[in-house]
């Protein structure tokens, strides 16, 4: 009988430590990502991330995304000076987002990182969490 429950327990352990590992793959970390890209980013970069003319540098296919400490400075740091994205140069002001919380800046960023036909590694909390500091 004991060990029936302690096999139960066991059983419940591991299916909860899997479920709490499915809340951070990168498809429900995306799916929380695209509330706070609508509510923070799409008005300069668009909603598809095609961005604005010369004013709003794109995020579709941009050669940033590939540095993810770079575009993860930009977020909580903001951004302005001249860049060049996809050889196209920029010369705008980006405002920090350092009111986002470390989950919420991992989670805009893997949104835009896999979306339009991105596709880069999932960025982890530990490197946001890195950047912050
Ligand atoms: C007020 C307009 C504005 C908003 C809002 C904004 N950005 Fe930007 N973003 C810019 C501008 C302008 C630049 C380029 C700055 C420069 O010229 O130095 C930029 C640059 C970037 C870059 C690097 C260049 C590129 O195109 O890949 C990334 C990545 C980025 N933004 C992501 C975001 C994310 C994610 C958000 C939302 C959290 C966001 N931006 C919100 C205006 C904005």
């Amino acid at each position: 009988m004991n060990n029936k429950i302690f096999l139960l327990c066991l059983l419940f352990t591991g299916v909860f430590k899997i479920l709490s590992a499915q809340e951070n793959t990168l498809q429900k970390s995306m799916t929380r990502g695209e509330n706070i890209y609508s509510a923070n980013c799409s008005s300069c970069h668009m909603p598809t991330g095609e961005g604005l003319g010369g004013a709003f540098p794109p995020l579709v296919n941009s050669n940033w995304l590939k540095n993810q400490k770079q575009i993860i400075g930009v977020v909580i740091k903001g951004l302005e000076g001249e860049i060049k994205v996809n050889d196209e140069v920029y010369d705008a002001v980006m405002p920090p987002f350092n009111q986002l919380s470390d989950q919420e800046i991992a989670d805009v960023l893997n949104f835009v990182s896999n979306s339009w036909g991105n596709k880069q590694p999932m960025i982890k909390l530990e490197q946001v969490k890195a950047e912050r500091k």
